[in-house]
């Protein structure tokens, strides 16, 4: 039995311990209001909020929202920011098919409640796990920006108070080989700065550390590394804190990092070596990556995702070493989903 409140009623549900919130709102509570697109945590169509939070239902078990509150689309019905945001949705056009409504509608009145005014660019960043297939996200933008700016008075959700609860921490394997890693990548870049500028800076740990997006050197003695790594993916973020080993040989001007790391449940374990090669009057970087994540964050693990994360991340690894070789600061940090928009727009042309 799972006893919870579902938009201010005290609902009472028996369903199997698999179950996930979704199936439990949706077959259960007759809420058919939240949505299911991809069951993996990447749409944001079967976004609710959980005392006061945005969660993914598709995502926790429907007993770990035992004790809580529980707030659906059929929750808003009354509410006059979601009010407001009905009606500039209509004005701006910002849906067609309305399977991701629901689940817009929810981040967007979270984004309206906690943020206020802000400008578009944040907007588009707090959607970032919300996907729309058919609409386009312009109308989207535009509605939300425009309820946000007047900013219409509302009672708040009650928030989170208790967690919920962290799945068992992943048990990461000391020493797995390279090969026996799962994901794998390999990526090349060409650098408009000369071959022994480039490896002046891909042999001096700090330089490379502050070449990657997210990550800061907290420790470097003979080849151990220790380190922190932020990541921020959609509605995830991390910080891991980890320790390696850099080896880095200027014969052959290869390096190589092996290394894992851990952020509460999530986990981290990966290799990445690199070589560079001559390349015209510059020089050509090549890079093979082989990595595992354990814990929510590997909820992204659709292949082409991860990859076009991981060479947004090599393509800006890339540009920091340029800059540092001019004798500039590396770029302010990026987050990784902004850094995959970039790298889709590189693709794509949009
Ligand atoms: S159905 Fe839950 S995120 Fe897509
Ligand atoms: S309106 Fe059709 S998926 Fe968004």
């Amino acid at each position: 039995m799972i006893e919870f409140t579902v938009n201010g009623a005290a609902r009472s549900v028996a369903a199997p311990a698999r179950t996930h919130l979704a199936d439990v709102l949706r077959e259960h509570c007759g809420l058919t209001g939240t949505h299911l697109g991809c069951e993996q945590g990447v749409c944001g169509a079967c976004t609710v909020m959980v005392n006061g939070a945005p969660t993914r239902s598709c995502l926790i078990y429907a007993h770990e929202a035992a004790g809580m509150e529980v707030t659906t689309i059929e929750g808003l019905d009354e509410d006059p920011v979601a009010e407001a945001l009905r009606a500039a949705f209509s004005r701006h056009h910002a849906l067609q098919c309305g399977y991701c409504t629901p689940g817009m509608m929810m981040t967007a009145r979270d984004i309206v409640t906690r943020l206020g005014a802000v400008d578009e660019d944040r907007i588009r960043d707090e959607l970032a796990g919300n996907l729309c297939r058919c609409t386009g996200y312009r109308g989207i933008v535009r509605a939300i920006a425009e309820v946000a700016a007047s900013r219409p008075a509302s009672a708040p959700l009650p928030r989170r108070a208790v967690p919920l609860t962290p799945p068992p921490a992943p048990v990461i394997a000391p020493s797995t080989p390279m090969a026996a890693l799962p994901n794998r990548l390999e990526h090349r870049e060409t650098l408009a700065i000369p071959l022994d500028f480039a490896w002046a800076i891909l042999s001096d740990p700090a330089r490379i550390a502050a070449c990657v997006p997210g990550m800061t050197l907290l420790r470097h003695e003979g080849e151990a590394v220790e380190g922190e790594m932020a990541v921020a993916l959609g509605p995830f973020s991390a910080r891991f804190a980890g320790a390696g080993t850099l080896t880095l040989d200027a014969a052959t001007r290869t390096g190589r990092l092996r290394g894992q790391g851990r952020d509460g449940a999530n986990g981290a374990e990966g290799e990445v070596e690199w070589r560079l090669e001559p390349e015209g009057a510059g020089a050509a970087l090549r890079v093979e990556l082989a990595w595992r994540l354990t814990g929510p964050l590997a909820q992204f693990s659709r292949p082409a995702l991860l990859r076009g994360v991981v060479a947004a991340m090599a393509g800006e690894f890339a540009r920091n070493l340029e800059r540092q070789a001019r004798g500039e600061a590396p770029a302010a940090q990026p987050g990784l989903w902004s850094l995959l928009r970039a790298w889709w727009k590189g693709l794509f042309g949009r």
